[in-house]
């Protein structure tokens, strides 16, 4: 059975190639792409689809991935959530990005939530779950609050700013949402 995870208002599965619209489409949003492009600038659709195929590719290559959110009431895709571990990074980790007309709805810690326990799940012996997060991004901040991360003082140097390293324990985060 292909994977899904099901939660009160969204529908969580693999990324895939018909998502590529709505992808392209939130990364040309100036204000989702701010901490999401080396530049914080928007992308133009050639740079959106080469992003979404090391996406889609990190699926391929770890077995696991950032998944398309999917509003149940509309069916549209409104983001990506999910684990995420490219070469070189300081940990496996939880990201998320949701287009902005969907913003404040709590949708990003309603995917994060299920896509961890799918990831602690399927990780038996994974301690924690990270969060790369800049300092300046008070909405993911919020949002890895809500899924009880806190910030560790760790730092990890990526595009050439020093960004912040928020995680939560395995133990904890079970305990809470387990
Ligand atoms: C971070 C992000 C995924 C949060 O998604 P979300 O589904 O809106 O999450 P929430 O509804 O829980 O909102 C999180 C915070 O965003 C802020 N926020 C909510 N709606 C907002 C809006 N319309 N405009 C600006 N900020 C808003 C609030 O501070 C909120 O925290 P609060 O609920 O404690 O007030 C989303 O802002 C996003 O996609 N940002 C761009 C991509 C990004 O930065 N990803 C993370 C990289 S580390």
């Amino acid at each position: 059975m292909s994977l899904r995870l099901e939660t009160e208002r969204l529908l969580l599965r693999p990324l895939a190639p018909e998502d590529v619209d709505a992808y392209c489409a939130m990364m040309a949003h100036p204000d989702a792409a701010r901490f999401l492009t080396p530049d914080g600038k928007p992308q133009d659709r050639p740079a959106a689809w080469r992003g979404f195929a090391t996406l889609i590719g990190h699926w391929a290559i770890r077995g696991y991935g950032m998944f398309a959110v999917v509003e149940k009431d509309s069916g549209d895709v409104v983001g990506r959530v999910g684990p995420w571990m490219p070469e070189g990074w300081p940990g496996l980790e939880c990201g998320w990005g949701i287009a902005p007309e969907r913003w404040g709805r709590g949708y990003a810690p309603e995917a994060a939530v299920a896509a961890i326990r799918w990831t602690f799940d399927r990780f038996p012996d994974l301690p924690r779950i990270i969060s790369v997060i800049d300092p300046r991004n008070e909405n993911s901040q919020a949002v890895a609050r809500k899924i009880g991360q806190e910030k560790t003082g760790e730092a990890f140097s990526f595009w050439g700013l020093s960004l912040d390293i928020w995680a939560v324990e395995r133990e904890a985060w079970l305990a809470r949402f387990g």
